[in-house]
């Protein structure tokens, strides 16, 4: 059975999330230099390879989804054409960028990408140092997200559920708790609205 939490305990929950946190993939910060450098050359413009654009964000979303011409599965980079073939060795012949047309991505761009994949392929900004758990594969309705609230605190946690004044959410450990949606920050607020939708 899941446990309710008090919403009084959120302040020891902030707490132990943060410390054992690591930092969240931002695609403006992490990713987006590394398309840049490597796969800009033929994926940027209209006359970009395959119609996959990395250098718009609007249309890089068309091909991120679960739909036949998708090249990023959000949470599951195994699926994802754009991690898969930029992890291929080198020489192979599907290796993006192709063999001898460009540097291929080390071992921390490879990495990178694929977090950036696991934790749902988002294009929001987020703050410099805010926490994401260890990167998990599980399905859309278990994303976890950064939370937080008008002391500036965050947290991780999947979203459950809202009312106009309390949203529930999922920590890590499976427990679900409540929180008064007026002690979120606006950004928070507007997450917890979207998600609610
Ligand atoms: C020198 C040009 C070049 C560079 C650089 C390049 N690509 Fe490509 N890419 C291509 C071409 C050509 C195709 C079409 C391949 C085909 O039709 O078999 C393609 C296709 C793709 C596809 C679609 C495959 C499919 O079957 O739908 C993905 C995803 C991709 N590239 C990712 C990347 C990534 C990620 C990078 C950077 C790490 C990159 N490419 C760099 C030329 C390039």
């Amino acid at each position: 059975m899941k446990k309710m939490r008090p919403f009084s305990t959120l302040a020891a929950v902030v707490t132990s999330f943060s410390s054992t946190a690591v930092l969240a993939v931002d695609y403006e910060r992490d990713i987006q230099p590394i398309l840049k450098d490597h796969c800009f050359k033929c994926h940027s413009g209209p006359k970009a390879k395959r119609k996959v654009r990395y250098d718009n964000v609007r249309y890089f979303k068309e091909v991120i989804g679960t739909h036949e011409d998708a090249v990023v599965v959000p949470g599951d980079p195994e699926r994802s054409k754009m991690y898969k073939l930029s992890s291929l060795p080198p020489t192979s012949t599907d290796a993006m960028p192709p063999p001898r047309r460009g540097e291929p991505l080390n071992s921390a761009e490879k990495a990178l990408i694929r977090k950036w994949i696991e934790e749902g392929a988002s294009f929001e900004s987020k703050p410099e140092d805010a926490p994401s758990t260890t990167p998990t594969s599980e399905p859309d309705s278990n994303k976890v997200h950064t939370w937080s609230n008008t002391d500036g605190k965050t947290l991780e946690a999947a979203f459950v559920a809202a009312t106009a004044t309390m949203v529930t959410l999922r920590k890590e450990d499976g427990s679900e708790f409540n929180y008064p949606v007026a002690k979120l920050s606006a950004e928070s607020r507007k997450l917890a609205a979207d998600l609610a939708k």
